[in-house]
């Protein structure tokens, strides 16, 4: 068992997720869009966030795995799970639960510009600025958050908390 401290309570989160898809669907009206859910993490996000893009879209899923050590210069990062349909001509937009160093998301955006999307922008629930070691475009944020282990909302701690409706700190 973990001390959890709650950060982002679901009233928030809801606010802000309903404020975002707002926004996206603006940015996008009328034009073909896939929505890219990166798993596990960004899964509630998702799924709450489409509900609110008013504008019509397609879905689909991909899932990455990263290996080596926390040495980034010997990181992997490979589609464990790539995505189904054919987006060339169309925009796309990656959804993320959290950005830390940013090597996942300079990976998803060589891979997906590589298949001549229109565009390719990138949407995350949480940003961790201080972590950054690849400068990546975001183009909307949730929340930013300081340093800490967040779990709850998608997110986890070796496949726990995913299910809470909240952001918490993990007190390890
Ligand atoms: P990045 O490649 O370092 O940007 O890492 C992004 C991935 O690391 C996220 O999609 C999460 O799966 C995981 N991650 C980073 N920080 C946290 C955290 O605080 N809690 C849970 N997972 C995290
Ligand atoms: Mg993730």
């Amino acid at each position: 068992m973990h001390t959890l401290k709650e950060v982002i309570s679901e009233q928030e989160i809801q606010k802000r997720v309903k404020e975002l898809g707002k926004e996206i669907s603006q940015v996008y009206d009328g034009e073909p869009l896939v929505v890219i859910c990166t798993l596990k993490g960004a899964f509630l996000f998702f799924s709450d966030l489409v509900r609110h893009i008013s504008c019509p879209h397609e879905v689909d899923f991909v899932r990455v795995a990263s290996y080596g050590s926390s040495d980034t210069s010997s990181h992997t990062i490979s589609f464990t799970k790539d995505i189904e349909l054919n987006v060339e001509g169309k925009h796309v937009l990656i959804i993320e639960d959290i950005i830390d160093t940013g090597l996942t998301m300079e990976f998803l955006l060589n891979q997906l510009s590589a298949r001549k999307a229109k565009s390719v922008k990138v949407a995350t629930l949480l940003s961790k600025k201080a972590r950054r070691e690849k400068s990546i475009s975001i183009d909307f944020v949730g929340f930013y958050i300081n340093d800490g282990f967040l779990v709850g909302y998608g997110l986890d701690y070796a496949e726990k908390y995913r299910s809470l409706p909240s952001i918490n700190e993990l007190e390890l």
